[in-house]
């Protein structure tokens, strides 16, 4: 099938990417020329595994084209995806001028029947407004009695699994309002052999904000569970798993740490809670979520300074700054809040990060970060090693020879990646969440 793909950020060049390799024509299209230019010459915006191989396969096989011109692309597809952003405002409520945009633009380029898909993560009620704005500017344009379909299909990707995430997911969602949309999108889709779930429009962008909270909250969960395990005693880990094999609840997002970070979580999380006031609905639940994962942080950050006694002046590593292994990506990402907080107390940080740290040297300046070449690096001389960010590399670690490099044997891990018991036994003051 032909279709755009309009914004190529994360889930727009992953779905462009995916859909060209399962044989459609695919053109992506983004505002921002720079973008463009770089992707023609397969340079990617971001750093996701598996990405780069499948954009070249496909535009050296020419299924997939990248321009900048919204008009040409609106002109060839039959399906256009919107897949802009939607930045949080101050007050947590989802930016749509994005979509506004890109719905006014289609409505002003199209010339025969459209289905209008949104895939960027939207509160209820987005579709009817792009409805309404695509009927308003046909109107204008005097093209009343073009047709056109708007539909809803959210994304449930991970980062750093995303292109796994999308050609195998658990369930595929449409929320249409016509027969002609849900046979457009079940063809598009019939490579998938998941369950597709056919809903109306308005409940598909819930199943999206309700299913990215309800993971949120599993994991604010399993957090303050950690707190009571570390004051009596208990072991998290154990406990998450008991829990976990009761099929009901199930075993994953079950990982107590650090809390959760990345461009979702926090601000579906936010966006989902003003969607919600605004019809008058208290999701306090979501608020206590909220908070939960930011005193996780800070708790973190005490069990540092507890640790270290005076912080000033202390050399202290830190392994791991995306906010989650497999990615480069800084939003949220619990290791800028932990090293600004070290930094004002007039700590030394050495760093390592296998992706993040170009990103994060731009986002963090101070005479006293030092980005390092590896862990060993990172560890030498150091009185604190910090785990910030679950990589393998550092669960492959040598922890005898880290022990003898640091100036004392102090890990606290905000992961858990290792057993308290080998640390005991080898002679490292350990000290995880929730154990
Ligand atoms: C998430 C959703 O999983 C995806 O479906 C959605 O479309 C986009 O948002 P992503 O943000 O890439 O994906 O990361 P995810 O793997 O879900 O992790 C989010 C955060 O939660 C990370 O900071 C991670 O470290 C944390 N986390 C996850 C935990 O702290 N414990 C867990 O058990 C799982």
């Amino acid at each position: 099938m032909k279709i755009t793909i309009i914004g190529t950020g994360y889930v727009g060049l992953v779905t462009g990417t995916c859909f060209a390799e399962l044989g459609n024509k695919v053109t992506c299209v983004d505002n921002n020329k720079k973008k463009i230019a770089d992707l023609k010459k397969l340079i990617m915006p971001i750093y996701e595994p598996g990405l780069e191989d499948l954009v070249r396969r496909n535009v050296k096989e020419g299924r997939l084209l990248f321009t900048s011109s919204i008009k040409q692309a609106v002109k060839e597809s039959e399906i256009i995806f919107i897949c802009v952003s939607t930045p949080p405002k101050d007050d947590g409520e989802a930016d749509l001028t994005s979509v506004e945009n890109v719905a006014r633009s289609i409505a002003l380029n199209m010339s025969s029947y459209c289905l209008i898909v949104d895939k960027s993560t939207v509160p209820v009620e987005t579709g009817e407004w792009v409805k309404h704005t695509i009927k308003v500017n046909l109107k204008d344009r005097g093209k009343k009695n073009l047709k056109f379909d708007v539909a809803s299909s959210p994304e449930f990707l991970r980062e750093g699994q995303a292109i796994y995430d999308f050609m195998h997911p658990d369930r595929i969602v449409i929320g249409v309002e016509t027969k002609r949309a849900e046979e457009l999108l079940s063809k598009l889709y019939k490579p998938f052999k998941v369950p597709i779930v056919v809903t109306d429009i308005k409940s598909a962008e819930l199943i999206k904000h309700a299913s990215n909270s309800f993971l949120a909250m599993k994991i604010s969960f399993i957090n303050v569970v950690s707190r009571l395990c570390e004051k009596v005693g208990a072991d998290i880990t154990k406990v998450a798993r008991g829990v976990g094999l009761d099929k009901r609840i199930g075993k994953s997002f079950l990982d107590a740490g650090i809390g959760y970070g990345g461009s979702c979580f926090p601000k579906d999380v936010d966006a989902f809670i003003k969607i919600a006031e605004k019809h008058g609905c208290d999701l306090s639940i979501l608020t206590e979520t909220r908070r939960i994962n930011s005193d996780q942080v800070r708790l973190f950050i005490k069990k540092i300074e507890d640790s270290l006694w005076i912080v000033k002046d202390k050399v202290i590593g830190v392994l791991g700054l995306s906010f989650k292994p497999g990615t480069d990506d800084l939003r949220n990402a619990a290791s800028l809040k932990i090293i600004e907080r070290l930094l004002s107390e007039g700590a030394c940080i050495k760093t390592f990060d296998p992706q993040a740290m170009p990103k994060a040297g731009e986002i963090i300046k101070s005479s006293r970060l030092k980005f390092s070449k590896g862990v060993y690096d990172v560890a030498k001389g150091c009185d604190c090693l910090v785990i910030v960010t679950e990589w393998d590399e550092f669960k492959a670690m040598d922890l005898e020879r880290i022990k003898k490099i640091m100036k004392q044997p102090l890990i606290i891990d905000g992961r858990n990646i290792f057993d308290p018991e080998y640390m005991k036994k080898i002679g490292i003051k350990y000290l995880s969440i929730g154990r």
